[in-house]
Parts: C-alpha cells; structure tokens; sequence
C-alpha cells in the first residue's frame, strides 16, 4: 500500500485551513458559512474529513504530529463557524424587523358595527321623525306614580307585582316600560303631542324571549279630533316602511289600563306572507300595543278629555329585531359575540 508523506499532508491540511478562515471571515451570510462548514467536515466530500481518512497510512511515528495537528485545526475552525454563525444570524435577524417593504398592503384597522339593536331602534326612530313625531325621554329610574298610579294601572294590578318589577323603595322602581315617558311629555307641554320615546325598560324576567333589560319605543299622539284612523294610518306607514312595501296590519281587541279601546296589532308575515309557517303559525306575528288613551289618563295629566283625544302604542325594539331578522334567543342581542354581532352589516 502506497504510504502518504507526512508534510505533504500537513502542507494539504494548514493550506485549507488558512483559505477556510479566510472565506468564514469574509462569508456575508450564514448560509454561506453553512455551505463553508459542509465543505470542510461533509461526511462524504468534506476536505478535512476526507484528510484524516489518509491519517493511517502516514507512518505511524508520524502519525501523532500529523493527527494533532488535524484535530486542532478541526476544533479551531469549528469554534470559528460557530462564532461566524451567532454573528451573521443576530445581524440578518435585525435586518428582517428593518426591512421595509413599501409593496406590502396595508393593515386595516377593524371597523366596528352598529348593533343590530341600535339598528332597528334608529330605523323605528327614523320612519316616525318622518311622520312629523320628535323625540322624548325620561328616566329610567321612576317614581311608581308616573310608571304606575297615573297610567291607571291601579294598586293591586298584577303589573305591580315585586315578581314582574325592579322596586328600589316603596315608591321609585325600573320603570317597567316607556309608558311613564306620556305622563312626563303631558304633564310638560299642551297639546298638539306627537312624541315618541325610545328607552330602556326593566322586568324580573330572563328566558330565550324575555331579558331583564329590554328596549321599548312609545309613542304618543294628542290633539283635537285625533282618532283610532289616525292610529291605523300612522302604523300603517310604519309597518310597510320597516317590514316592506307589501307588509299588511291588522287590529285585535285587547286590554291595557290606560287605553279605551285597545288593541293588539300585528303584521302579515313578511316570512311566509300569511300562508303559516314555524314562526308566525298564524300568519300574523304581534309587534305592539296600542289604544285610545283613557281619559282618566289625560285627566291625570290635566287635558280635558272633552277637548282633546289622543292614541299611544308601544313596541318591543328586541322582539321586532327577533322577527326582522329571525333570531329565536334574545340573549344573542347582548352576549356581545362578534360571530353574531358582524352579521349584522
Ligand atoms: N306599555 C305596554 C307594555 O309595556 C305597551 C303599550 C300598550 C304601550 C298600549 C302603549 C299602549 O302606549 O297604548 O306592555
């Protein structure tokens, strides 16, 4: 076997290694000094790995020389690569949270929505401004007189009940509906009233349709001559504006204390248009309550009942939102889920 000379290999394994410092020193990247650390140690074609391979056929009182000196300029370049490597790989680092690419889109800011609630109660509020109505309100903290006693809903009426109201004394409760928002615009101004009063109202009252906090909106009309027509017609507009051109109304009988005569009224449903179906059932879907205000109501307030008539309604904003837009659990409306919130758009 052919025996490999001692200084040659030497000469081979420092001459590689002065050209290897150099090129890590000079490597502007670490890729490159990557691509410098294969060609000195690959497994297969690295130059230092394929010169310790000839080690055993240097004379053996030779042999030790040559391998110290190999591992030493192995170790010592190692540790140079290392070092190179840290350096290029913080500096490339930096340079990525510099680089500034002016190609790159922009970043939107996330748009919020209006709630779906705040929507409809706009839109309720924006049709009857149009009709000539302006806009009242009163507190949500009332005294039982203008929630209660001067709506003629008398002391042992269910409505008062502690299982239906928030009372905060014997005589201040959450008022239970927008209703008191009549007695307080009457009892400030004369007639001709055309108000409507959108609000927060309270009940002791919390399923899939009922939230202790809902929102209302009331409204009241009172002049000379004012009739249940005038009621009709005004709904009418009303109905065909929020639930579309072809949307019908219709009157039921019903009861409130402060109304003679009532009624319940409902709109054809814009679902099934009448026909039935698994929301409206019948066909008509209930949106509001209304009436004649009773003159022992205007009485309270000190309107004469022989000069002046009025009509009043009041309406669910969160039911209405529920049928426009379908929803079955009132309790989506103040979760505050963004999944549901954006659908609203
Ligand atoms: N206040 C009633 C309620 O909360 C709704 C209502 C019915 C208001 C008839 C009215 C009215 O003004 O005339 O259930």
């Amino acid at each position: 076997m052919n025996g490999v000379e001692a200084d040659d290999l030497v000469r081979r394994i420092d001459g590689f290694s002065r050209q290897a410092r150099e090129a890590v020193e000079k490597a502007r990247s670490s890729d490159d000094v990557e691509a410098l650390r294969i060609r000195a140690f690959g497994r297969k074609d690295g130059y230092l790995t394929a010169c310790l391979r000839e080690l055993p056929l240097v004379r053996p009182e030779e042999r030790r020389r040559v391998g110290e000196l190999a591992n030493r300029v192995k170790r010592e370049l190692e540790e140079l690569i290392e070092r190179r490597l840290t350096e290029l790989r913080g500096q490339e680092r930096q340079a990525g949270r510099e680089r500034l690419d002016l190609t790159l889109p922009g970043r939107r800011p996330a748009l919020g929505t209006v709630h779906p609630l705040t929507q409809v109660n706009d839109e309720i509020v924006r049709i009857f401004m149009g009709l000539g109505f302006s806009v009242a309100d009163g507190p949500e903290v009332e005294s039982d007189y203008n929630n209660f006693e001067a709506l003629n809903i008398p002391r042992d009426h269910p409505a008062r009940d502690m299982q239906d109201t928030f009372y905060l004394s014997a005589e201040t409760l959450l008022r239970t509906h927008t209703s008191p928002v009549q007695i307080r615009t009457m009892k400030e101004t004369r007639p001709p009233v055309r108000i409507i009063c959108p609000g927060r109202v309270y009940r002791r009252d919390a399923d899939i349709t009922h939230s202790p906090m809902f929102h209302q909106v009331e409204g009241l009309a009172v002049d000379r001559g004012i009739s249940m027509g005038d009621l009709k017609g005004t709904l009418e507009v009303f109905a065909r504006e929020m639930f579309g051109e072809r949307s019908k109304i219709r009157f039921r009988p019903s009861f409130f204390p402060f109304t003679e005569p009532s009624a319940e009224v409902d709109v054809l449903c814009f679902l099934c248009a009448g026909v039935g179906c698994r929301v409206c059932k019948s066909g008509w879907l209930e949106i509001l309550g209304s009436g004649m205000v009773h003159p022992q109501v205007l009485r309270n307030v000190g309107y004469d009942p022989e000069a002046v008539t009025g009509w009043a309604f009041g309406m669910g904003v969160e039911r209405i939102a529920m049928l426009k837009y379908g929803v079955d659990d009132i309790r989506l409306f103040f979760e505050n889920d963004l999944g549901f919130l954006t659908q609203f758009v």
